[in-house]
């Protein structure tokens, strides 16, 4: 059962024995799948697409996983998630208590006071579409635009799998530090549930559950490590998911850094902080206690302009 593998994980005393989770580092395991090695690169720290390794488990179908962030992207993305995209309008978990004053920006006010306590207290901001953590629905109302390079990147990786039609039209960016969890659920507030759901890993490792339609079944446990990718499509789309433990692992993926050309006109101040030891300093500090994870989602069926509210939707 779910549960029951989800409170083996989380365990502090006895620790969960870790041989059998699923390492991706360990091919034997898994089948690996072929991909269009026509289509063009990308400049979002994407490893090229002819190096990918992509992966399906038997057990899960159309659930395909990878490694491929450099550890530029994986950099990029870090500071995109801590600097930029925790700023309003954005919605955050933080916007219900007034720590953060209102004409000022939550990692400016963390780094000029050294504030560890306001830093923890970061858990999650929603993109686009703004998740709604009550009623669970999505309305035009509650809305705001979708950054146009986590937009592209997501397009990019589902195009390559397959998925020609991808739009990313919300996202939740979990921020987990060492004792955090993410219970057992499933994703089904879209109108979508076709369109495949691509969530990004940065930071610390987690343990990753992956069960089947219910919670009866027992789940799969993996690593999902700095630059990992899983695209939760298919059968796996509704799948009871969770993760029950993040481990602590040295820098290795983020510092080790290849000199890489992240051509991002637009960004051009983001990748200088990656490129500069210096500017990147606080963000690799606040890896090193964290882990970041992006979840983009389609909400929108193939054809529909925007969401219907209920009245309308009778008429
Ligand atoms: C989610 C989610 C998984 C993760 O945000 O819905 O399932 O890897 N996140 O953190
Ligand atoms: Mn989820």
């Amino acid at each position: 059962m779910f549960k029951d593998s989800f409170k083996y994980y989380k365990s502090k005393n006895p620790p969960p024995d870790l041989d059998k989770v699923l390492d991706f580092d360990n091919i034997e395991k898994i089948s690996s799948r072929a991909i269009d090695a026509q289509a063009s690169s990308n400049s979002y720290g994407l490893k090229s697409v002819q190096t990918w390794n992509v992966y399906e488990l038997v057990e899960h179908p159309g659930n395909f996983l990878n490694y491929e962030c450099e550890t530029i992207g994986q950099r990029y993305w870090t500071v995109r998630c801590l600097q930029d995209y925790s700023k309003k309008p954005n919605k955050t978990n933080l916007d219900a208590f007034n720590l953060v004053p209102d004409d000022k920006q939550w990692w400016d006010v963390c780094q000029n006071n050294n504030n560890k306590l306001l830093i923890n207290k970061l858990r999650w901001v929603t993109l686009g579409y703004h998740h709604d953590w009550d009623t669970k629905i999505y309305t035009e109302e509650n809305k705001g635009e979708f950054p146009k390079d986590l937009g592209s990147l997501s397009k990019y990786i589902t195009q390559v799998l397959g998925f020609l039609n991808f739009n990313a039209e919300a996202a939740i960016v979990n921020y987990y530090h060492m004792d955090s969890t993410l219970s057992g659920h499933t994703d089904y507030s879209e109108q979508n549930l076709e369109a495949p759901l691509v969530s990004f890993s940065f930071g610390q490792t987690a343990v990753f559950l992956l069960g089947g339609k219910t919670k009866e079944e027992e789940p799969t446990a993996m690593f999902l490590r700095s630059g990992d990718i899983v695209v939760m499509s298919k059968e796996s789309r509704l799948c009871y998911h969770g993760v029950p433990k993040i481990l602590q692992i040295d820098s290795r993926f983020w510092d080790c850094f290849e000199q890489n050309d992240l051509v991002n006109k637009e960004f051009k101040e983001i990748v200088n902080i990656c490129k500069e030891e210096a500017l990147w300093k606080p963000f690799g500090d606040y890896l090193s206690h964290s882990r970041i994870n992006i979840n983009v989602r389609q909400v929108l069926r193939r054809g529909q302009k925007r969401l219907c509210n209920e009245s309308e939707e009778k008429t």
